[in-house]
């Protein structure tokens, strides 16, 4: 199969906000974990379209810090649904060079979860392709906390001095430090909010609302909004050439 070119304007880093899987379902007079399923399957898409459109990194959000205020059924079942995606996707990741991070509060998910997590981390910690992020038990408030926490300890420790703790020191100390700010950030299901995703890090990025719901999310459409991105102007405070 021919490969399309990157085009050399798209975003580098594409964040998006994977919103609707309840609604998706409750449309189909189905239970809120039946989108989710459905969300899910979605995703292999959105990660086999990146390499063509030039995606070099995506992050997902997959469960923020907010979501536990969820019923237990639903909470249980999208744990269960990540437990069982880890292990399904893995040799899938490794097979398409795709190096797996996951961002977000990890001691509080369970053990076996979290070992899954470090499981897929290390599994994949060699390939080289498209860097997929996924944002689990992650909450941006909760990121610079913890992140502030860790700087603090530094700092006490003689390690740091407060002076020196800058723009380029703090993002040290994020989930993120490894990963490039995300260019363009894209919400599904009509939402137009942020929801605590990536406060500091997307302090640039363009936005892209879009009423679709994520388990209805085609390449197609993923392909028509990166288009759209090429047409921006992204200024960074100065003024445009
Ligand atoms: C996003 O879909 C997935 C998670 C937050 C886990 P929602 O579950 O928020 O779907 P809606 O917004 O209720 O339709
Ligand atoms: C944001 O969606 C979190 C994820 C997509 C995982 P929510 O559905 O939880 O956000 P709110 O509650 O509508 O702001
Ligand atoms: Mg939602």
């Amino acid at each position: 199969m021919a490969k399309t070119k990157p085009d050399p304007a798209g975003p580098r880093h594409v964040a998006i906000i994977m919103d609707g899987n309840g609604r998706w379902a409750q449309a189909r007079g189905r239970p809120r974990l039946f989108g989710h399923h459905a969300g899910a399957r979605r995703v292999r898409e959105i990660v086999e379209a990146c390499p063509d459109l030039g995606v070099e990194y995506l992050t997902i959000f997959a469960f923020s810090t907010e979501n536990w205020k969820r019923t237990q059924t639903e909470v249980a079942g999208l744990m269960t649904l990540f437990r069982r995606y880890i292990m399904k996707e893995m040799q899938a990741f490794v097979r398409e060079n795709v190096r797996v991070r996951f961002i977000g509060d990890r001691p509080r998910l369970d053990a076996k979860l979290h070992g899954l997590m470090d499981e897929a981390e290390a599994m994949t910690a060699h390939c080289t392709g498209m860097n997929l992020t996924i944002a689990l038990n992650y909450g941006g408030r909760d990121e610079v906390s913890r992140a502030t926490q860790r700087l603090a300890r530094d700092v006490a420790a003689g390690k740091l001095r407060p002076e020196d703790v800058d723009e380029e020191t703090l993002p040290r100390y994020l989930d993120t430090c490894v990963v490039p700010d995300p260019d363009l950030v894209i919400r599904t299901s009509g939402e137009a909010r942020i929801s605590n995703f990536l406060l500091w890090q997307s302090a640039y990025a363009e936005y892209e609302f879009i009423d679709t719901l994520w388990p209805d999310f085609t390449r197609e459409i993923f392909a028509d909004v990166l288009k759209q991105y090429g047409a921006r102007d992204r200024r960074f405070g100065a003024v445009s050439a």
